[in-house]
């Protein structure tokens, strides 16, 4: 049992980090489209991402991560976690900002740089913390 939420919070995680990135590089790419219908299509595809793969992919992430921490203690084994959730909350956030940008025709490039080098460094950052757990 243990293994398999390990394998399933990885893949879960791996496509929560994966999408967030190439979503929010989509939105900087899209910026770069003059075409009316173009930024339509574009902004079509990737609200359809955002709605459909990332909420419910984040839901198996978080659930498979409650899950290995009540199995391994891991909340009481050290504030790892605790910071790890921390980021999470960041990185939601993160994720939170690339649906409004997504639907956003007029973005400023560097906001849209910001949330995408944001969701790369806040997840460096989880992943930092549960590989060398610090502390
Ligand atoms: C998108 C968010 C998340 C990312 C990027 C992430 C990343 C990771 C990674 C890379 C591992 C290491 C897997 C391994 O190689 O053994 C891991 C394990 C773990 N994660 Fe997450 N995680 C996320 C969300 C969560 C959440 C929400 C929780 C808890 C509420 C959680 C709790 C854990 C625990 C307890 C382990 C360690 C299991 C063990 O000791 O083998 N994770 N996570």
């Amino acid at each position: 049992m243990y293994s398999f939420v390990l394998v399933l919070h990885v893949a879960s995680i791996s496509l929560v980090v994966g999408t967030l990135f190439v979503q929010s590089l989509a939105v900087i790419f899209r910026l770069r489209l003059k075409d009316a219908v173009q930024v339509e299509g574009a902004q079509w595809v990737q609200y359809r991402i955002y709605k459909f793969i990332y909420y419910p992919i984040l839901i198996v992430a978080v659930i498979t991560g409650l899950i290995l921490a009540v199995q391994t203690g891991a909340f009481q084994a050290g504030k790892w976690l605790h910071w790890k959730l921390v980021l999470l909350l960041i990185l939601v956030g993160f994720g939170f900002m690339n649906g409004r940008q997504i639907n956003n025709k007029s973005l400023p490039k560097p906001l849209a740089l910001f949330v995408h080098i944001g969701i790369f460094l806040t997840a460096m950052g989880m992943i930092y913390l549960v590989k060398v757990r610090p502390f």
